[in-house]
């Protein structure tokens, strides 16, 4: 009621002002062109006039112009060279003075999306720069373009790491940002089966947007519901740990529409004192980043470094990487697994009753970073994680806290009940002590959950996690609203700009795996494969529906069947 006559009043104001001041309007429209050239208009309230607009002296993706102001609304329009119109299906609101950098056929640009609450303090070893490289209430527009060739090329030939230079255009709601030459190449293992792929973008050794180096763009092809990463990172910054964030972006490369993608930073040299010295490099004692890549399980396994990157596993990778070098002041330094090795050394006899445990625990490493990790990792059913699957986790040893480990979780695609290595129904949450993987096979687990005053810490962690359901509901609401229209642009892309092997083959092969014992659930592994590759599961299913496949539920059903086990198990 109040708010009908706010907006009475309101409008009846902006008329006042339009007829007074007869004030223009600044309108600034994305537009790209797809096969034909084409220009922009826009109309004023029902108005048929058309007012051109002209390409910005900025960017050549931006039209911007001077139009009176609306008292109704205004559209856009495209006018095609063969004078072909098209015009926006919906209003916007009057705005006065000058619009943001709109987009062409997506109706809002921000959404009040409702904030989680910080739970946890960041750990203390975090002080990240503040960026303003993820803005969750928006969606910024990203444009690649280069050598059609060499784009052509890195789609057609997705497992090779084939790196090309192309220019990135970086459109906000209220900035600009254009650097050349930046290396692109596909990255992501899970989505090389799927035609749309991920992206590592990288800006070069002088280059930087928003102060990182790197960017990943995820593809978030096997995830229908398209928000589940989101979320995850939501919870991982509401629970303080070191990570990337994340955020929503739309991407075309050559004027054509590739999606709706997930930004988010790549750990690095430049991410490191990002993270944990507030973007200074110049004056940082950084230590060494190590990543848990494949049956990384953090045991002991001797002095020998070699045994450490050993690939004597199906997938022929090494289960530990380097992946920074220490640093001083900029400079890299030598190299080395002892730390790890120490570090697995003291998981194998890890003290747990002595009245010093935690102590000596912490002396290792920040088992904050890695109570909060493990218990988002149950809270969000990841199977791609330290616990279920030994990967996707990173040690960082803090050089200014005596080497003390940092806990730094990462790859949040299979969770929340989406899966592919183990039936999604195995997912649910279970208490730890009930998980099958709760036992020597996984060190860490197993051995921090021993020490009684942790123990205490894990379980009211995961309780805390599940008081914040009512706002991951409507998270999840807020967000689903803010990425619908880019989500039903995403779907109609016809993807045959990449070549994968043909289905009925790549499904052979799979079988064969399967019968090696690559994949421990077959069943589940070749639904994710076929759910991924032919499947149109909608976005609406997909969020608020019942879907129950091996691989994939609806992402509110899982996190509402797993909150149900969670009351039963207390
Ligand atoms: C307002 O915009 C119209 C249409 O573009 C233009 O003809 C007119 O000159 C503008 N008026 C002012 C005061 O800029
Ligand atoms: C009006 O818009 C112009 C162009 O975007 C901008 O330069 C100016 O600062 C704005 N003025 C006000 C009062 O907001
Ligand atoms: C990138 O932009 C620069 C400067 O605008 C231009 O010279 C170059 O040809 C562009 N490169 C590609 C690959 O399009
Ligand atoms: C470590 O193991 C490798 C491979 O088995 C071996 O060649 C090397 O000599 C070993 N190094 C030491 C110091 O024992
Ligand atoms: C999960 O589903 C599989 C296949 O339908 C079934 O065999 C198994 O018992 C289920 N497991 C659980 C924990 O519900
Ligand atoms: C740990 O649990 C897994 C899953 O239940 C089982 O396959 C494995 O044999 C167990 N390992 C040890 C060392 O007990
Ligand atoms: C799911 O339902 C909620 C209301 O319960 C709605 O706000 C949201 O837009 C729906 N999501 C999708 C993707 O349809």
């Amino acid at each position: 009621m109040t708010f009908n006559i706010v907006k009475v009043l309101f409008i009846s104001l902006l008329a006042t002002v339009s007829v007074n001041c007869a004030q223009n309007v600044t309108y600034s429209v994305v537009s790209y062109s797809s096969s034909e050239r084409h220009s922009l208009a826009v109309m004023i309230d029902n108005d048929k006039t058309l007012y051109h607009l002209s390409v910005s002296p900025d960017t050549p993706y931006i039209f911007t112009g001077s139009a009176p102001m609306a008292t109704i609304g205004y559209k856009y329009a495209t006018i095609s060279t063969f004078k072909q119109k098209h015009i926006e299906p919906f209003s916007r609101a009057p705005v006065v003075n000058a619009t943001y950098n709109e987009v062409y056929g997506i109706s809002k640009n921000t959404y009040l999306i409702p904030e989680l609450p910080q739970t946890y303090p960041p750990l203390s070893s975090i002080n990240r720069l503040s960026s303003g490289i993820h803005k969750d209430d928006q969606i910024p527009t990203l444009f690649l373009s280069g050598s059609k060739a060499d784009v052509r090329n890195i789609h057609s030939n997705i497992y090779s790491k084939i790196k090309i230079n192309l220019n990135l255009t970086y459109i906000g709601l209220s900035e600009v940002h254009a650097l050349n030459a930046v290396e692109v190449k596909i990255s992501g293992r899970g989505t090389r089966f799927s035609p749309k792929a991920s992206y590592k973008l990288d800006f070069g050794k002088k280059g930087s947007l928003f102060g990182y180096r790197r960017l990943k763009l995820r593809s978030l092809s096997t995830d229908p519901s398209y928000l589940r990463e989101k979320i995850c990172y939501d919870m991982i910054n509401s629970f303080g740990l070191a990570s990337s964030g994340f955020s929503f972006v739309r991407v075309f490369i050559n004027n054509k529409p590739f999606g709706l993608f997930g930004l988010q930073e790549d750990f690095d040299e430049v991410w490191l004192p990002n993270e944990f010295n507030n973007g200074d490099k110049a004056n940082y004692n950084q230590g060494t980043l190590y990543t848990g890549k494949i049956r990384a399980e953090l045991r002991y396994l001797g002095e020998n470094e070699t045994l450490y990157v050993s690939t004597d596993n199906p997938h022929k990778q090494p289960m530990y990487k380097i992946e920074e070098a220490p640093r001083k002041n900029g400079e890299k330094l030598a190299a080395s697994f002892q730390r790890l090795i120490d570090f697995t050394k003291f998981l194998a006899n890890a003290p747990s009753t002595e009245p010093n445990a935690v102590a000596l625990w912490n002396q290792q490493i920040d088992t904050e970073s890695v109570l909060r990790s493990l218990a988002l990792e149950q809270f969000l059913g990841s199977s791609d994680g330290y616990i279920m699957a030994a990967c996707n986790y990173n040690l960082f040893t803090n050089a200014n806290q005596n080497d003390q480990l940092v806990y730094i979780p990462s790859d949040m695609d299979m969770t929340l009940g989406s899966s592919s290595l183990y039936n999604v129904n195995t997912t649910l949450y279970r208490r730890f002590e009930d998980h099958p993987k709760f036992n020597i096979s996984r060190p860490l687990f197993y051995n921090i959950l021993k020490v009684p005053e942790f123990k205490l810490v894990f379980n009211d962690m995961v309780a805390s996690a599940y008081n914040n359901l009512e706002l991951v509901y409507s998270r999840i609401n807020a967000l689903s609203s803010l990425i619908q229209d880019d989500v039903s642009n995403d779907v109609s892309i016809v993807r045959n700009y990449v070549v994968l092997p043909p289905y009925f083959i790549a499904r052979k092969l799979i079988k064969v795996s399967i019968k090696e014992g690559i994949v421990e659930d077959g069943d589940a592994f070749l639904d994710f494969f076929s759910r991924t590759q032919k499947e149109k599961i909608s976005f609406e299913e997909a969020v608020n529906g019942t879907i129950n496949k091996p691989s994939l539920m609806g992402l509110k059903q899982w996190i509402s069947m797993s909150a149900n086990s969670y009351l039963k198990s207390k």
